[in-house]
């Protein structure tokens, strides 16, 4: 056992057998939502008394939380005092010092640990460090300062309760149109929050309600800001730009008519009546559908500013979205591009944004892909603030289906040259101040017990915290520190292994060599669909056909979107020679049989890569279960299900997208593996008894392109199985449509081996049968004899008809 070793003078002591007993009971009942403050598996060495100076709400909470979390970690309890301590403490102080606003220093001496902080929230950001340390078995001597002042989340969350984008269940916030009475959640979500020094929370969605400016909304957001304010988290609300005209019964919401900027101001003196330190709003405007200046013929400046003006008297922000494009794009045009908009709505107004609007700008040009450029707005940008936008929660990332740890995605972005002036910004001024870069991540927690509907994907919640405070942490350290504390020491290899493999992973069987994520863009964002981008407005083209592939965003021939970033960095993107591999489909159109600076034809790298994936996620639960001794039950078993259902998801997506580019390209793979399933037996090709066969939509979403349903109250699809005799593994690939729950049963001969239940809650909108719904369920053990009747029953229930795709047998 290592010890902290902040104290020379104190020995480090082994645990006690209560104390360990005490461990063992916490492994059992573990749902996560604890998150990474578990403060359960070490030991630590501490002085007796907890001192505090002011009793100040922030000052009680970092007091209370090191008192839980010593006892956690040691089974002890410290005495409380106020005033400074008269024997050796640890002690919380705030005094005027030449520390920025939420930095703390953490000093240890002869036996007293001191805390120090300018404000109670560099305090209590120093009391949640001190546990990190003692949690992680480090030295807990640090002065630390965030790299920039702003650290945000923005929430999704509907007044109705559901959550756009959001895969951890309902609102916390939110419910039937009201603020929940019981906002318990919301101080807990605060608490994780302020643990990353995270110091500002959008409490609803981008897409903003109209409603959120009305009187009603007032003491709702008030009761919210109560629950989020003693753990240092600021309010921010997103705000409807036409609200003077949809709520507040002007004939207009054109930013240059002093009636709108009357509006805005009355509006504001009201709300920062109500919650005096509200950090400022967010606003999407001329963007999917969303009102902007653009009825009027006024610019993006002149909406921002109305607004920035009337929040100015309350030390307010907004930021204001730079994802503004045209959803209504002639895909005929081949100079059109989406990628071109934000800087080209932008670029000309840099200078013109008032000194409290921050333009909110999504790490890539298109929309949280799976693999997209640094947004080239960032360079362009000079004399405007910026905030740059991640996702954490997985929208086209796998929904929290899929494990992806999404920190070296938006590492990558900061390292970018165009984007490193957003990592290392000019030092941070004071709080909420005007000029500042800051970071927002889009988090979307529920109410589920893991907040984010997969203990892995808190990952990324923490991810984004950490980078926020400090860019230059490297996503070893980040998923070390996070595996650590969220699910003990001994784990840490093999997650972190699985974690930071995970992004590629997603990547080679979703979408490599920059085509994007080749998801339905028009639908959920979440199962296979590959032309799903092509031939409408949305503009998330990747032109693949039967010649080629990859947008031309060259100058030279294409869109003219690489003429966009800093001669240097467009120079690398418009030679193929010197264009990466993983972006080559983003920036060229080429041949199929181009060869990559792999060695790999086009055509050869998208199936190796897609069978890469899916192999590294049937690793990836072998990983896990070799974690069973350490983990709790509960955890364990969650983690393995998800594992398991995203390992049967890599092959859905695997057959989907190889067998698409087979047909379009005619390229056979070299390793004969597209289109050749050894073991595998089609629903439609069994003897059906009630199940009819029905061409599936798209077609790569099936396998064989057919699937068969039940429309009458039972049903079975039967063979016989040819193998060699043995024990064997069942997979059985059927439809779980969020219409209904249907119910299947697996026979050997007469023998029931298995049944289940298609009850799965996400991804959300899986009404039809297609790669959203196509699950996996695996049967292992099974001795089966050449000739053995295996039958499937399938009893529909409502629109879910029991549809199957086929069985392999392994
Ligand atoms: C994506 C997402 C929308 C969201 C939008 C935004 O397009 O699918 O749900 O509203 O981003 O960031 O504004």
């Amino acid at each position: 056992m290592r010890c902290p070793s902040w104290g020379r003078a104190m020995p480090c002591r082994r645990l006690s057998a209560g104390a360990l007993l005490f461990f063992a009971l916490a492994l059992q009942a573990e749902t996560g939502r604890e998150a990474w403050l578990r403060y359960g598996e070490t030991s630590a060495t501490v002085p007796a008394v907890l001192a505090t100076l002011n009793t100040s709400p922030l000052i009680t909470n970092a007091r209370d939380e090191i008192l839980k979390g010593i006892r956690e970690m040691t089974g002890k309890t410290l005495r409380l005092e106020s005033g400074m301590p008269k024997e050796p403490a640890i002690f919380l102080q705030t005094v005027p010092s030449d520390l920025p606003p939420d930095a703390y220093s953490i000093k240890s001496d002869r036996g007293n640990i001191t805390i120090t902080a300018s404000t109670d929230r560099g305090v209590l950001y120093g009391a949640f460090a001190l546990l990190r340390k003692l949690a992680l078995h480090r030295p807990v001597d640090e002065q630390s300062a965030p790299r920039t002042a702003i650290r945000w989340v923005n929430q999704w969350d509907r007044l109705d309760g559901s959550i756009e984008r959001g895969y951890g269940g309902k609102s916390i916030f939110w419910e039937n149109g009201h603020a929940r009475a019981d906002l318990s959640r919301v101080r807990e979500y605060a608490r994780l929050l302020a643990s990353l020094g995270i110091n500002g929370c959008a409490i609803d969605n981008v897409n903003a309600d109209k409603r959120i400016l009305s009187p009603e909304f007032l003491p709702q957001i008030a009761s919210i800001a109560a629950a989020l304010r003693p753990w240092g988290v600021a309010t921010v609300i997103s705000v409807d730009f036409a609200s003077p005209k949809t709520i507040g019964g002007l004939d207009t919401f054109d930013p240059l008519d002093p009636q709108v900027a009357q509006w805005w101001k009355t509006r504001f003196d009201g709300l920062y009546a109500a919650v005096p330190d509200l950090a400022g709003v967010v606003m999407k405007a001329d963007s999917e559908g969303q009102a902007g200046p653009s009825t009027y013929y006024r610019t993006h400046a002149d909406a921002a500013n109305v607004v920035a003006k009337a929040l100015a008297p309350h030390h307010g922000l907004i930021f204001y979205r730079g994802f503004v494009y045209d959803h209504h794009m002639d895909w005929n045009n081949p100079k059109n591009d989406r990628a071109r908009a934000a800087y080209d709505n932008f670029v000309d107004l840099d200078g013109k944004f008032d000194s409290n609007v921050v333009i909110q700008i999504k790490n890539g040009p298109i929309d949280f892909q799976v693999r997209e450029p640094a947004s080239p707005l960032f360079a362009a940008l000079d004399k405007t603030q910026k905030a740059i936008e991640l996702q954490i929660t997985q929208e086209y990332m796998g929904q929290a289906r899929h494990m992806v740890f999404l920190v070296p995605q938006w590492k990558e972005t900061l390292d970018f040259p165009c984007t490193v002036q957003v990592a290392r910004a000019s030092a941070c001024s004071d709080g909420f101040s005007r000029r500042v870069q800051a970071f927002i991540g889009v988090a979307n927690v529920g109410v589920d017990q893991s907040w984010l509907g997969n203990h892995l994907s808190q990952a990324n919640l923490y991810g984004f915290g950490r980078l926020a405070w400090n860019p230059d942490l490297t996503s070893r350290q980040i998923i070390d520190e996070w595996t650590a504390q969220t699910f003990g020491p001994e784990t840490v290899d093999t997650i972190a292994k699985m974690q930071l493999t995970s992004w590629r992973t997603y990547e080679n069987y979703t979408g490599p060599l920059g085509l994007q994520t080749l998801t339905d863009i028009v639908g959920n964002h979440y199962g296979v669909a590959v032309e799903a981008s092509e031939r409408n407005g949305w503009g998330q083209w990747h032109k693949a056909d039967e010649k080629g592939v990859g947008m031309d965003r060259t100058t030279a021939t294409g869109t003219g979107y690489i003429g966009q970033y800093l001669p240097n960095i467009a120079r690398m993107f418009e030679s193929m020679e010197n264009c990466p591999d993983d972006l080559l489909l983003f920036f060229h159109h080429v041949p199929y049989t181009y060869k990559l600076h792999s060695g790999k034809t086009v055509t050869q790298s998208i199936y190796d890569s897609h069978y890469e994936g899916a192999e590294a996620v049937e690793q990836y639960v072998r990983d896990w279960q070799s974690l069973k001794p350490h983990i709790d039950e509960q955890r364990y078993s969650e983690v393995l299900h998800q594992l398991e259902y995203q390992s049967g998801q890599a092959v859905v997506w695997r057959d989907a997208v190889t067998n698409w580019f087979l047909r379009a390209s005619q390229i056979p793979d070299e390793k004969h593996r597209v289109g050749n399933y050894p073991g595998r037996m089609e629903a439609e090709s069994m003897t059906l008894d009630g199940y009819s066969i029905i061409d599936v939509k798209p077609w790569e979403t099936a396998s064989g392109g057919r699937a068969v349903e039940c429309p009458i109250p039972r049903c079975s699809a039967s063979f016989h199985y040819q193998g060699p005799a043995g024990w064997h593994e069942i997979r059985v690939q059927y439809f779980d449509q969020s219409t209904g729950i249907s119910t299947f049963r697996l026979f050997v001969g007469a023998q029931l081996i298995d049944q289940w239940q298609a009850a799965d809650q996400v991804p959300e909108r899986r009404t039809k049968i297609d790669s959203s719904s196509s699950t996996r369920r695996t049967i292992t053990g099974i001795a089966l004899r050449k000739g053995d009747e295996i039958r499937i029953e399938g009893v529909p229930d409502g629109p879910e008809h029991a549809a199957l795709d086929y069985v392999e047998i392994k």
